[in-house]
């Protein structure tokens, strides 16, 4: 029997720490499987994605830029996939490319397993409206928070987003609701999410100190870097968490989707953080 193949498609690529998480799992659950990088052009996904199916690979995930084109692409999306309006794992099945979206679940599982840290009846402030942020809307609204308000640079976006009737016919209960930055007053929220892209170039939100409640968790999706939200978050006494968790666990989820087995996460997210 050939090896089974999988991939992560992505530009650029080469920093990916995938291939490296994947191949502990494998390790850890004896399973015979490659996992590469691939650097697809930008204007060649379609076609290398192709070109690996044609190949006999079994799965992919799929990272920036490629997330909404991985979802056009899917003959078969799952819930939390057209929730997400895009794909970071993608398993070939029998001619059908089901696409699914493990991101926001990785982040609640991370809160949750990792962080011990509950969702049930918690303020949560999500900040962003982009990819990364609606990716995580339904596995939060499924954790049923007291509240949950989207903030936004382009307050338009958020507002969008919150609208949405994938997210709508999930928020009984919850307070659900979009805003702009300078709107946030001097509200306080439990859990914080960082899903923009600001800390990648080093950019401060506008964001009131007064966000932070007593004990509460600022989460950055972003890992690898001291984000100026996590050096603000810090000053004013609240915990802080990075996405490193979040990376290992949409992996696991991934690759459970792929082998039906699931990972033991802590030893690997132990390993990438020393
Ligand atoms: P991703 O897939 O990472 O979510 P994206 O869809 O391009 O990437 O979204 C980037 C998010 O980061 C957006 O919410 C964006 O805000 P706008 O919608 O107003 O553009 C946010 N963002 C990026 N740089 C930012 C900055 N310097 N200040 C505030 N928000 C920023």
């Amino acid at each position: 029997m050939p090896t089974d193949r999988y991939a992560v498609f992505g530009n650029p690529i080469a920093h990916s720490q995938s291939p490296r998480i994947h191949a502990l799992f494998a390790a850890q659950l004896r399973q015979e499987m490659d996992y590469r990088a691939i650097l697809a052009p930008l204007d060649g996904f379609a076609a290398a994605l192709n070109d690996f199916i044609r190949a006999h690979g079994k799965g992919a995930n799929v990272t920036v830029p490629f997330k909404e084109q991985a979802f056009q692409l899917a003959t078969r999306p799952t819930e939390r996939a057209l929730a997400a309006g895009a794909v970071n794992t993608l398993t070939f099945d029998d001619g059908e490319i089901v696409g699914d979206n493990t991101d926001g679940a990785g982040l609640v599982r991370d809160l949750l397993d990792n962080l011990g840290y509950h969702l049930a009846g918690k303020r949560i402030l999500l900040l962003g409206a982009g990819g990364a942020a609606r990716g995580a809307i339904l596995p939060l609204l499924n954790e049923a928070p007291a509240e949950l308000a989207i903030a936004n640079r382009t307050a338009d976006k958020a507002h969008r987003l919150a609208a949405l009737p994938a997210f709508a016919d999930h928020s009984s209960g919850i307070r659900l609701e979009a805003l702009a930055y300078l709107e946030l007053g001097d509200r306080a929220f439990d859990l914080i999410i960082n899903a923009t892209s600001a800390g990648l170039s080093d950019a401060a939100l506008p964001l009131p100190a007064t966000i932070f409640a007593d004990n509460s968790l600022a989460y950055e999706m972003l890992y690898g870097r001291e984000t100026p939200f996590m050096t603000r978050a810090r000053a004013t006494g609240a915990q802080v968490a990075d996405g490193l968790g979040m990376l290992v666990e949409q992996a696991a989820e991934a690759f459970e989707c792929w082998r039906g087995l699931r990972p033991t996460t802590a030893p690997v997210l132990a390993t990438l953080r020393q």
